[in-house]
C-alpha cells in the first residue's frame, strides 16, 4: 500500500487538510493510502536516548514506511525549507535500508508563493541519497490559505486536477517497482 506522510507535527496543520483531500482523491481512483501523520509521533521519539533505542511505540511508524509500496508526502514550506522534525524522524528510521528502491511523489504547500518548491528540492536530494526513486510530477501550491474553503477542502479546481493526475501517474509508477 501507498503511504502518505504528513511532513509536520503542527497542530490544526494545513499539511494535514490537504493530506486529507489528497486521500480521497486517490481513493476515487482506487488507490487507498495509509497515512503516516507526524503530529501522532510518540513523544519518546524526542529523547536522545532513541537515537540508540527506538521506543516500542515508533514501530508502526517504521513499519508504515518499510512496507509501503510508495510514499506521497504532503510538504509545507518552514523558513525556506522542509520542518525540522521531518528530518528528524527521516533520521530515526532504520538506515539504509527504509527509502531504498521506494519511489516517492509530492504535493507541497505554503503561505507565500514558493509552493514549497525548495523544500521539495532539498528533501529530493536526501531521497536519492538514501536510494529513493523521485516521480518527476510534484504539485506545488503557493498561498495556501486562499486555496481552502472553510472546512479546510481545497476548492480550487486546477489544483484538485493536478492532484488526480499526479494520483493517477504515481499509481502506475509504484507497480513498476513492485
Ligand atoms: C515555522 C514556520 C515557518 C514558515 N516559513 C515559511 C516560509 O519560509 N515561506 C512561506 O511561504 N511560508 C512559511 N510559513 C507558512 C507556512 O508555509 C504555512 O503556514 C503552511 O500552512 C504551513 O503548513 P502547516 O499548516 O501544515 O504547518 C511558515 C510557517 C511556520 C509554522
Amino acid at each position: 500500500m501507498i503511504t502518505l506522510l504528513i511532513a509536520t507535527n503542527r497542530p490544526e496543520s494545513n499539511s494535514a487538510k490537504v493530506a486529507a483531500h489528497v486521500v480521497e482523491i486517490y481513493a476515487e481512483k482506487g488507490v487507498p493510502l495509509h497515512v503516516l501523520d507526524l503530529h501522532t509521533l510518540p513523544p519518546e521519539i524526542f529523547s536522545p536516548s532513541s537515537y540508540a533505542t527506538k521506543p516500542a511505540a515508533f514501530g508502526p511508524f517504521q513499519d508504515a514506511i518499510s512496507t509501503a509500496t510508495g510514499l506521497v508526502v504532503v510538504m509545507p514550506e518552514y523558513n525556506g525549507g522542509f520542518p525540522g522534525v521531518f528530518k528528524y524522524f527521516v533520521d530515526m528510521l532504520k538506515f539504509p535500508e527504509s527509502f531504498v528502491g521506494k519511489p516517492f511523489a509530492f504535493v507541497g504547500l505554503s503561505a507565500g508563493l514558493g509552493g514549497a518548491g525548495r523544500p521539495i528540492a532539498q528533501f529530493q536530494v536526501l531521497v536519492t541519497y538514501l536510494q529513493g526513486v523521485l516521480y518527476p510530477a510534484s504539485v506545488f501550491i503557493p498561498g495556501i490559505y486562499g486555496h481552502l474553503d472553510e472546512t479546510g477542502r481545497l476548492k480550487t479546481p486546477e489544483l484538485i486536477e493536478r492532484i488526480g493526475k499526479q494520483a493517477e501517474g504515481f499509481a502506475k509508477f509504484v507497480q513498476r517497482f513492485a
